[in-house]
């Protein structure tokens, strides 16, 4: 009887107490070699069988291999979940297999992104992207565009002045921080020979700080020279340029108006983009929105530049980047570009 009980027991032992007990495969393992290894409890029962009298023997071996079978049975199925387990907490650790892709991620800022789109929609017009410095000869900037030495935009107050490196054969007056892109027609001109069409993109620079001036903004410069070019062709490209840049069809209007580099001068608006011309909150009504300068290349400038003004003709035309940026995304201060808050640039996803 102490058999039966003690087999009973260890039954009892083996799989409800010590295989549940067992958190991994190999305290499972050791648990198993306790009960069935060669010298483990349960094989120590099967030794007690050669005492029993032949009759008993072969009751009490069938029930020490069922006992077995359980046990075997017991462990394989405990196995089987230790090493679910197992797999699952080791998935676990990677339970997001992207995140290594996935670190929070910067964005163009809203005035590149304007101002590729200008440079894709120009490009597809045949205009070259070109560039200039920053920093520039007074005589780029000012003299050889037809600003004379008092004109009021060079004063001090308007221009930030560059002061030269000690000892180099600039004095002060020289340099400037350019105040607009038109010097890069300057740089073209001396550089290529008609027919030319280009657009120059870039930062300039004024003194002037409030809502709708920063000291540092961007423009685009657009120039175009060959013989027979006229006013036409200027508004013709305006208005091709805004339909494509806009996707829909819209006129573009001169008004009057004077820069020393051009002759005749205008300003030039756009229709409204975004009510069409009806009048919207946007344009403020009048169903227009001012764009920027625009003319034909007065002659003191291609002389200036060595081309023949009584051959050539060209027309150029200049606008803000930045203005252009803040009317496609309705941002009505100009400050939130330049601030680099990130609440800010956050609304900006590529
Ligand atoms: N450079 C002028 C400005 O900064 C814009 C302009 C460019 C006007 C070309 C006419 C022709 O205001």
């Amino acid at each position: 009887m102490s058999v039966d009980v003690s087999l009973a027991e260890l039954l009892h032992a083996f799989v409800e107490v010590e295989l549940p007990a067992a958190g991994t495969l190999d305290e499972a393992y050791a648990c198993k070699v306790k009960y069935l290894g060669k010298k483990g409890l349960v094989t120590e029962v099967t030794r007690t069988l050669g005492a029993l009298p032949p009759e008993e023997r072969r009751t009490r071996g069938q029930q020490i291999n069922e006992a077995k079978a359980s046990c075997e049975a017991a462990y394989e199925a405990r196995c089987a979940v230790l090493r679910a387990q197992a797999e699952a907490s080791a998935l676990g650790a990677f339970e997001d297999l992207t995140w290594i892709a996935t670190p929070p991620m910067g964005t163009l800022h809203p005035v590149t992104r304007t101002r590729r789109a200008l440079e894709r929609v120009f490009g597809a017009m045949g205009f070259d992207v070109v560039d200039g410095p920053h920093v520039e000869f007074s005589r780029f900037n000012f003299d050889d565009l037809n600003i004379g030495p008092d004109h009021p935009a060079r004063d001090m107050a308007d221009t930030f002045f560059v002061e030269p490196p000690a000892g180099s054969r600039w004095s002060l007056g020289d340099l400037v921080l350019r105040t607009h892109t038109s010097p890069v027609q300057v740089r073209t001109m001396m550089q290529r020979r008609p027919p030319i069409r280009i657009v120059a993109l870039g930062t300039v620079f004024r003194r002037d700080d409030d809502a709708t001036h920063s000291p540092m903004f961007h423009q685009i410069e657009g120039l175009c020279i060959d013989e027979r070019v006229s006013m036409a062709d200027l508004r013709a490209t305006l208005y091709r340029f805004v339909s494509a840049f806009f996707e829909r069809p819209l006129e573009v209007r001169f008004r009057p108006s004077f820069f020393p580099f051009v002759e005749p001068g205008a300003e030039f608006d756009m229709q409204c983009p975004f009510c069409g011309g009806k009048g919207c909150s946007v344009c403020k009504g009048s169903g227009w929105i001012e764009l920027g300068g625009a003319g034909m290349v007065h002659p003191a400038v291609f002389e200036a530049c060595g081309i023949d003004p009584e051959r050539y003709t060209g027309w150029a035309f200049g606008f803000g980047i930045d203005r252009m940026a803040m009317l496609m995304h309705q941002i009505h201060d100009l400050r939130l570009l330049f601030e680099n808050d990130v609440r800010f640039l956050e609304q900006f996803p590529c």
